[in-house]
C-alpha cells in the first residue's frame, strides 16, 4: 500500500452537520444559512470542502434542513453563470466559483428537525461504505487552522485506535462556554488521554481548560453509542454524550491539543474576528484594512470618536 492509499484509507468521508438553527446569527440566519455567510468572500461550508480534500477525503455527507437548501446548491454547477464569467474574460472570479465544483462529491442528508448534533453525525451512517471503520466530522461554523489537523488525527488513531478529538487549551475562567475533557497525559506531546468529557461545567468543577473543538475523527461504534444515547441539555442528542458513553465501556479517546488558531463562526463575535483575520492576511484587502484599523482604534483611544453610527437598536 503507497502512503496515499494510507491516507485515503484512514479518511474517505467527511461528515459536515449544517442542519442547525443558527439562532445566535439572528436576523440573518432566517434565510441565509449561516454555512453561506462569507470569510472575506468564501463561503465557511467551502473553506470546510477545501480541509476535507486537503484531508484527503474522497466525499462529503452534508446533513441538511428543510430550509436550508441553498447549502447543497453551493456545490452545484451554475452552467449559465460559468458561461458568462468566461465570456467577459472574469477569469478569476470563474476559478473562484469553481472552486470546488467537482473536486469532492458533496452527498445530502436531511435532517428534518434540529434534533442536536448527535442526531445530525448518527444519520450518516448509511452514506459510509460497509469497509469504513472510521469517519471524520468537520463543523462549518468553526475555523481549525492551519489546515492539517484531521491528517494528525489519523497518525494518532493509527498509533493508539479507537477515536481521536481535536482540542485547544482555552484560560481556565472562559471554559463554561464548552465541552471540557478530563484527560491524563499520554506520554507524548500533543495527545492526552480522555477519561471523561464535561459539557460547560461551572469553573470550578472543569476537570481541564483543555476543550472540544469542530474536528473529530470518530470510530464507527459511535452509531451504536449514538443509538443508546438518550436526549440531553435542550432535548437534544449530544454527542458528547456518546463520546461519555464510548469511553466508560473502555473505548480509546484520545485529544490532539491543537496549537494552531479557531475561529468561532457561529456567533457573531467569533464570526467578524474570522473576516478580520482572513482579510487582513489578503493581498487585496489586507494593507487597507490594517491602516483603517490603526486610524480606527487611534480615534477611540484618543476618544475622539464621541457619537456613534446613529443605528437604531
Ligand atoms: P451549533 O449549536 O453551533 O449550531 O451546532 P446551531 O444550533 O445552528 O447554532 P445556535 O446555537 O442556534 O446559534 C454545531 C453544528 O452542528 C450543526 C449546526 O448546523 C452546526 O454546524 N447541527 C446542530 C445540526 O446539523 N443539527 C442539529 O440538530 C444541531
Amino acid at each position: 500500500m503507497t502512503s496515499s492509499d494510507a491516507k485515503t484509507q484512514a479518511l474517505r468521508t467527511v461528515v459536515v452537520p449544517a442542519a442547525g438553527l443558527g439562532t445566535r446569527f439572528l436576523p440573518a440566519t432566517k434565510t441565509v444559512p449561516k454555512e453561506l455567510l462569507p470569510v472575506v468572500e468564501t463561503p465557511g461550508i467551502e473553506l470546510i470542502a477545501r480541509e476535507a480534500i486537503a484531508a484527503g477525503a474522497d466525499h462529503l455527507a452534508i446533513i441538511t434542513a428543510p430550509k436550508k437548501s441553498g447549502v447543497m446548491g453551493h456545490f452545484d454547477t451554475d452552467q449559465e453563470l460559468e458561461a458568462t464569467l468566461e465570456s467577459r474574460g472574469k477569469d478569476e472570479q470563474l476559478r473562484r466559483v469553481r472552486g470546488v465544483n467537482g473536486l469532492i462529491k458533496a452527498i445530502p442528508v436531511e435532517q428534518e428537525k434540529p434534533l442536536g448534533l448527535g442526531h445530525a453525525i448518527s444519520l450518516a451512517e448509511d452514506v459510509l461504505g460497509d469497509d469504513e471503520d472510521c469517519f471524520a466530522v468537520m463543523l462549518p461554523d468553526d475555523l481549525v487552522l492551519p489546515f492539517g489537523v484531521m491528517e494528525k488525527m489519523a497518525e494518532i488513531r493509527k498509533k493508539h485506535g479507537g477515536t481521536v478529538l481535536c482540542a485547544f487549551e482555552v484560560p481556565r475562567e472562559d471554559v463554561f462556554n464548552y465541552g471540557v475533557f478530563d484527560v491524563e497525559d499520554s506520554g507524548e506531546e500533543h495527545v492526552k488521554c480522555v477519561k471523561g468529557m464535561v459539557e460547560k461545567p461551572a469553573v470550578e468543577d472543569a476537570p481541564s481548560n483543555f476543550v472540544a473543538t469542530g474536528r473529530y475523527l470518530l470510530d464507527r461504534a459511535v452509531f451504536d453509542a449514538l443509538r443508546r444515547t438518550k436526549p440531553g441539555k435542550g432535548g437534544e442528542i449530544q454527542i458528547t454524550d456518546a463520546i461519555e458513553l464510548m469511553i466508560q465501556e473502555g473505548h480509546p479517546v484520545h485529544i490532539l491539543v491543537h496549537e494552531g488558531v479557531r475561529h468561532d463562526l457561529g456567533n457573531p463575535g467569533g464570526y467578524v474576528r474570522a473576516c478580520v483575520d482572513f482579510a487582513l492576511r489578503n493581498d487585496t484587502y489586507g494593507p487597507g484594512l490594517r491602516r483603517w484599523l490603526e486610524q480606527r482604534i487611534k480615534e477611540d483611544d484618543d476618544k475622539s470618536l464621541v457619537s456613534g453610527l446613529g443605528l437604531p437598536s
